[in-house]
């Protein structure tokens, strides 16, 4: 049975799919809304099945949905593939990068990339900044060319290359009564209610652990989303905070905000750059792998 489905329904479905709605599926790809609910009802008039649900106010991949995600992916991503390929084989030296980096890393990827871009100016770069969860996520459904951030999981099957120290420092407010200790032990923040990162956060996940090795029970205070909301929650004298020094170099320099010196402080974790295992990089993608590894310490 040959189905009559069209690449551009499965691009249009797959965009609704990434953003779970058809207004910015449109927006991404400069088509109307109707016209998206269109080519996603011609899909599911083929396939004889619903592949949206709504439930409330929200959208929900129905299973058919998932299952035809997952295709659709795939083949947007051979196609793009082929297009690179295409245009490196005529000379060109175009394509396109879809990076995908670390709330925490975004502090230094923004850099870089306008870096790369400047030597490259055919490129079409993509970004998309998010917390480690949702980065080994979209690894496992192999989505972006490439991903900044911390240590992946053990067993995630993966190539992954370290680039640069990721210190994670405790930040109060210049005047903080700790302010001039120095060697401050960690077991004197048994109470203390820190301001930080949410859950499946990577910065999250390794104070965590160093609480846990240290044997000191950690509490949250307030947990945010966004480096800049928890410095200025700190700021504002809403407690102190732990963060990664690349988040903080401002701050620190203009005395808005002081490293505490704690012991076993700063915590300290690494960068890596990391892909799928058996992904095959585009050329562009290599370059930007090798230009990380090479330029980033520098720029950042
Ligand atoms: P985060 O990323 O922004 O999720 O804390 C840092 C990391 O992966 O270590």
């Amino acid at each position: 049975m040959a189905l009559n489905i069209t690449f551009r329904q499965l691009r249009v479905f797959e965009s609704a799919a990434r953003h779970l709605s058809y207004t910015m599926a449109a927006s991404e790809l400069h088509l109307s809304q109707p016209a998206v609910s269109m080519q996603i009802k011609q899909l599911e008039e083929t396939l004889g099945l619903p592949l949206f649900e709504q439930i409330g106010k929200k959208m929900h991949l129905t299973a058919a949905g998932n299952e035809i995600r997952q295709y659709s992916h795939s083949i947007s991503q051979l196609v793009d593939e082929m297009e690179t390929v295409t245009s490196t084989l005529k000379g060109g030296k175009g394509g396109r990068l879809a990076i995908s980096v670390a709330t925490t890393a975004s502090h230094f990827a923004t850099r870089l990339l306008a870096s790369f871009a400047q030597l490259h100016p055919d490129v079409t770069i993509s970004l998309d900044i998010t917390n480690r969860e949702s980065l080994c996520q979209q690894l496992q459904n192999n989505e972006p060319d490439l991903v900044i951030m911390g240590q992946a999981k053990e067993n995630a099957d993966v190539i992954a290359d370290s680039f640069m120290q990721n210190p994670l420092v405790m930040i109060a407010t210049p005047g903080h009564t700790l302010a001039s200790q120095s060697a401050i032990p960690i077991k004197q923040f048994e109470d203390e209610r820190f301001v930080v990162r949410e859950a499946g956060s990577g910065t999250r996940a390794a104070i965590e652990r160093f609480f846990i090795a240290a044997g000191v029970s950690f509490h949250t205070g307030m947990e945010m989303t966004s480096n800049e909301a928890i410095k200025q929650a700190v700021e504002a004298g809403l407690g102190l905070g732990i963060v990664s020094r690349h988040t903080i170099g401002l701050e620190l320099r203009t005395g808005n905000l002081i490293s505490l010196d704690v012991q076993g402080f700063p915590i300290m974790r690494d960068w890596y750059v990391v892909h799928r295992k058996g992904k095959r990089l585009s050329p562009v993608a290599k370059k930007f792998r090798e230009f990380v590894l090479s330029e980033a310490e520098k720029l950042a």
